[in-house]
């Protein structure tokens, strides 16, 4: 790379490194990824939780009290995915996306509105949001996995997590929902276009 193009691509607010040596190319291209993944993933995992709690709330004021349980189990399961982004982030000094409030209350807002529309449809809301997350950690494994072994090693554990979520939710009656491929085709693109947003901003 030339030294033109180097010196373009370093926006003046980016601080020096303590030797005053701007990164190499390489090593700043796979921070920015880094930062990329982890600022994605944490927002994932946010809204995962969100989404869980508001259908666990929704169900507990029903009879269906088992489901309202098995959904807080795996909002707990997505508060350690949560946490642990959290702490990944401190780590490596990567802000949250700006969307985290848009995303919190979007979240609920699909927890809430999946829930009225009955068990089926909560688990239909589940299988389509895993699907894509799940998804989103194997193309990250295959990216990070010889560059840093251990986040990858971190994301496969939790991809199958993931896994383990939408197959309940797909035995679960997922695919009896009412109006499932509009459902799941809405939810889906509302993901991918929501980890596009995180990425970048
Ligand atoms: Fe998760
Ligand atoms: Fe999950």
């Amino acid at each position: 790379m030339s030294d033109d193009i180097l010196v373009e691509e370093i926006p003046e607010a980016v601080t020096p490194t303590p030797s005053g040596v701007p990164p190499r190319p390489g090593k700043g291209a796979a921070r920015h990824r880094l930062e990329e993944i982890l600022r994605v993933d944490h927002a994932g995992e946010l809204a995962a939780v969100h989404i869980y709690r508001a259908q666990s709330m929704v169900f507990s004021a029903t009879p269906e009290r088992a489901l309202s349980n098995d959904l807080k189990r795996m909002e707990f399961e997505e508060q350690v995915h949560l946490d642990r982004f959290n702490a990944l982030m401190r780590e490596h000094d990567v802000r949250p996306t700006v969307m985290t409030p848009v995303w919190r209350l979007a979240a609920m807002g699909l927890g809430v509105g999946t829930a009225l529309l009955g068990p089926k449809a909560a688990h239909a809301c589940t299988e389509a949001v895993e699907s894509v997350i799940e998804k989103h950690y194997a193309e990250q494994i295959e990216d990070l996995k010889d560059r840093e072994p251990d986040l990858a090693a971190e994301l496969m554990k939790f991809r199958d997590d993931e896994i383990g979520h939408k197959d309940h939710a797909v035995s679960a009656g997922a695919h009896q929902a009412p109006a499932y491929p509009l459902l799941s085709a809405v939810v889906q693109a509302g993901c991918r276009l929501a980890i596009k947003i995180s990425e970048k901003i």
